[in-house]
């Protein structure tokens, strides 16, 4: 299965991946998950965004009552090759495992493919989940436009589906557990391949508008400049400071310059923050510290700040029994349970209210978001047995 996604959206510069969903490598990787699915005769229903459950049913149990296994295909801007895949191949493997161990499976088992996790197109983390789980609505995600101004709706019609067909039923799904490249290094540290999630970090993004006067980078004097570029620099230490101090976290990743012209002060600056934070409110107050700041310093500039919250999830605490019966009684101790700062189609489920796990992976660089996330393959191979065991418990 590896061998066949290396090279789908894959930049040959830089060695990462560029699979913005409703793109041609998206499609690609949707055709390979069908012809996967369909090799194992799983029954696949897509839904008009394209997220993708195929249900392996032995018992011909039918739809209810079903486990729920999978991830997301989809990466962010130069991402790496296993935020999202690790836990769809790993979910196809886990049913390989049980089916040639002749588990006695109750339950149907689905395999699901969540569309946009990332947000790296239309800015709303996890939007496939969020939409199939009734988190947000489709008058809200039909407003969304992309960088080059496409609108949701058009990018989807664009690559084939067809948004009035409908969502993927969540509705009888009794469990989900999704398998995942840990992103840090926290498995590494305790020298353990496989841990399981506690918690979730609440996190959001919010966009920053800073407007100023367009003029000349020679003839205007220093002190008659209105100039949003030192807003925005004064406001992104003022970030990194706030958060650093707190033990939270603050990125400013993205940035866009108005005209983006070497000899003008620009007219316009617009960056994006990423601010996760231990709990709800300490958000809120990270988040509130930052505007305050650059609305400060705004004020001296001569420049003006206004800031939209564009995604924002709150946090999201497992079933504590559920992680704690996944992590008992291994042969070699019990998993550790660990929280994440990351965002996962897990978090939008649990919040709905279907009971979630997630089982993390090692990634001995503890890099992702970056080409340079890895996993060794003999840690995949214990994540997948552990996925198996995970889904013979649930799904028996
Ligand atoms: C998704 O991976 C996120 O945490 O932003
Ligand atoms: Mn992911
Ligand atoms: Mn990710």
């Amino acid at each position: 299965m590896w061998r066949d996604l290396a090279p789908v959206g894959r930049d040959a510069a830089s060695g990462g991946y560029f699979r913005q969903p409703w793109t041609g490598a998206e499609s690609e990787l949707r055709a390979w998950f069908g012809e996967e699915a369909a090799a194992r005769e799983l029954d696949v229903e897509v839904d008009g965004l394209g997220n993708t459950i195929a249900w392996w049913d032995p018992a011909g149990a039918g739809r209810r009552g079903g486990v729920l296994t999978g991830s997301h295909l989809d990466s962010v801007l130069d991402g790496g090759a296993y935020d999202g895949p690790l836990g769809v191949v790993s979910a196809l493997a886990a049913v390989d495992v049980l089916r040639s161990r002749g588990e006695a499976v109750a339950s149907p088992i689905g395999i699901g493919v969540f569309v946009e996790e990332e947000g790296s197109r239309f800015g709303l983390a996890c939007l496939g989940s969020r939409l199939a789980t009734g988190a947000t609505t489709w008058d809200r995600a039909r407003e969304l436009r992309d960088r080059d101004g496409t609108w949701l709706p058009d990018a989807v019609s664009a690559a084939g589906l067809d948004p009035s067909r409908g969502l993927v039923d969540l509705s009888g799904i009794t469990a989900f557990v999704e398998l995942h490249v840990e992103q840090g290094r926290d498995l590494v540290d305790r020298g353990a391949a496989i841990g399981v999630a506690s918690e979730i970090w609440p996190h959001g993004r919010y966009r920053f508008d800073f407007r100023g006067e367009a003029n000349h980078a020679g003839t205007t004097r220093m002190e008659d400049r209105r100039d949003p570029m030192l807003t925005y620099a004064m406001t992104a230490l003022a970030a990194n400071k706030q958060a650093r101090t707190a033990g939270q976290r603050a990125t400013f990743g993205r940035v866009e310059v108005t005209p983006n012209g070497t000899n003008a002060v620009p007219s316009q600056v617009t960056a994006w923050l990423d601010a996760r934070c231990d709990s709800d409110a300490t958000l809120a107050a990270l988040v509130g510290d930052i505007e305050r700041q650059g609305t400060d310093r705004a004020g001296r500039d001569g420049t003006h700040l206004a800031v939209t919250a564009e995604s924002v999830s709150g946090a999201v605490r497992f079933d504590a029994g559920l992680a704690q019966r996944i992590a008992a009684d291994h042969e070699g101790g019990d998993w550790p349970v660990i929280p994440t700062q990351a965002g996962h189609d897990a978090g939008i489920l649990s919040a709905a209210g279907i009971p979630t796990a997630m089982l993390f992976v090692r990634n001995p660089t503890g890099v992702s978001h970056s080409p340079e996330e890895s996993a060794d393959t003999a840690d995949c191979l214990v994540g997948v047995q552990a996925l198996a065991d995970t889904l013979a418990r649930l799904a028996s």
